[in-house]
This record gives structure tokens, C-alpha cells and sequence, in this order.
């Protein structure tokens, strides 16, 4: 299973690749605001720290556009910035032939916003090199949607299907492990949410309590 970083700040950017050997990055409009940076700038700094890596970086299109036309546009153009970079579109009409559009000319394309499996299952059918079903937002809205994650990776597996799912909108490490038991592909979390998960305070107390023996050893 990959672990992308969800951010577009470069020091978090950092530390993940360095410390924690990160997969790859999601970033979204919220993120690049967040970057305190203009968008093409945010969007080349992040090129540039995995320049020669091949891991891939999503970036979103403007989501005002109305039409497949300017969303295709758009990405072309962002396409062509970097090998690195993978096209966010978003999981509306419009953006389902834009996707069709990119990916017949060979533009990978991250479909966002996926709610659902039926959206997810479209999204495969015509191409989509990744698929975002995003947890956190139903979840956080009280709805149950343990099942969508699992009935997407059901799906894909019956057809062969190579998109790749990327279970976004992470917020604690317990849906980590429940994208993991599904077998999906990707999980995509942010900066705070991966350092929680990797500390646990049983560790931290045995390695205390080890400290502790150690120093009350002679060491020959
Ligand atoms: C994923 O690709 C999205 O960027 C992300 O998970 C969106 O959700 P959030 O910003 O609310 O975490």
C-alpha cells in the first residue's frame, strides 16, 4: 500500500519524503491557499522536490471552470509542467469528459470528490489513472459509509480495472488501517495525521523503561 501526503506545504513536503519515504503528494485548492503561495508557484515548488522521482503529484484544476473544454485546457497546460504531475478533475459531468478527453490523449488524471461507487466505477470505465473516494467528509457528517471503499475495490477486481483507489480525506490512523483491510491502493493523509500515527505512547514508555535497564548495565 502507498502513503501519499496530502499538502501543499513544502516543509511537511519534506519531512515526508525524507522522514517517512512518502509515495507521492495530493494537493487541492484549500492546500495551495494553505501554502500561503500563488498557485503555479506552489505547484513548481512541489515539482521540484521530486524532480527525477516519478512519484506522482496532484494537482487540481480551477474548480470554477463550467465546461469539459476549460478543464481540458487548463490541464493540458498543467500537464506540461511536469512528468510528475497527475490532473485532479472533479467527479461532475463536465468533469467525466474531461476526463475521457485527458486520458485518450495520454494526461493522467486524479478523478476527485468521489462519494460514491457508481462515481468511482465511471471513473475507471473511462480511464482514470487514480480514483479519490473521500472518507472523512461522510464520516465526519455522521453518515456510515464503511462499505463504499470495499464495494469500490470489489468492483475493480471484477473488471480488472488498473485505475488505482486513493482514499482520501484521511483523518485518523484508524482509517488508515480500514483503507489498508480493503486492499486499496492509496491512502492519502495529511501532515498531522501521519505524525499521530506513527507515534504510539507504549513505545515511547518502553523505550523509557529500556533506557532505564540499559543504564543500570554495564556494557562489557
Ligand atoms: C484528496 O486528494 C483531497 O485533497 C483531500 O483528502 C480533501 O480533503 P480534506 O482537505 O478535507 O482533507
Amino acid at each position: 500500500m502507498k502513503f501519499f501526503l496530502d499538502s501543499a506545504k513544502i516543509d511537511e513536503v519534506q519531512y515526508a519524503r525524507d522522514m517517512w519515504k512518502i509515495d507521492g503528494i495530493t494537493s487541492n485548492p484549500r492546500h495551495v491557499r494553505n501554502s500561503g503561495k500563488p498557485f503555479i508557484t506552489a505547484i513548481k515548488d512541489l515539482a521540484r522536490e521530486f524532480e527525477g522521482t516519478g512519484k506522482p503529484i496532484s494537482v487540481e484544476v480551477n474548480p470554477h471552470h463550467p465546461t469539459a473544454e476549460a478543464m481540458v485546457e487548463e490541464a493540458v497546460k498543467l500537464a506540461a509542467m511536469s512528468k510528475n504531475f497527475v490532473i485532479k478533475i472533479p467527479a461532475t459531468e463536465p468533469g467525466f469528459k474531461a476526463l475521457w478527453t485527458l486520458s485518450e490523449k495520454g494526461i493522467r488524471v486524479n478523478l476527485t470528490l468521489v462519494f460514491s461507487p457508481i462515481q468511482a466505477l465511471q471513473a475507471a470505465r473511462l480511464g482514470a489513472a487514480y480514483v479519490s473516494p473521500f472518507v472523512g467528509w461522510k464520516e465526519g457528517a455522521g453518515e456510515e459509509i464503511s462499505h463504499m471503499v470495499e464495494e469500490i475495490v470489489t468492483i475493480y477486481q471484477n473488471f480488472y480495472f488498473k485505475t488505482e483507489i486513493i482514499v482520501a480525506a484521511v483523518r485518523n490512523s484508524r482509517q488508515i488501517v480500514e483503507a489498508a483491510l480493503t486492499g486499496a491502493d492509496i491512502v492519502t493523509a495529511s501532515f498531522d495525521v501521519y505524525k499521530e500515527a506513527f507515534e504510539n505512547p507504549w513505545t515511547t514508555l518502553g523505550l523509557k523503561r529500556f533506557a532505564e535497564s540499559w543504564d543500570a548495565t554495564p556494557y562489557e
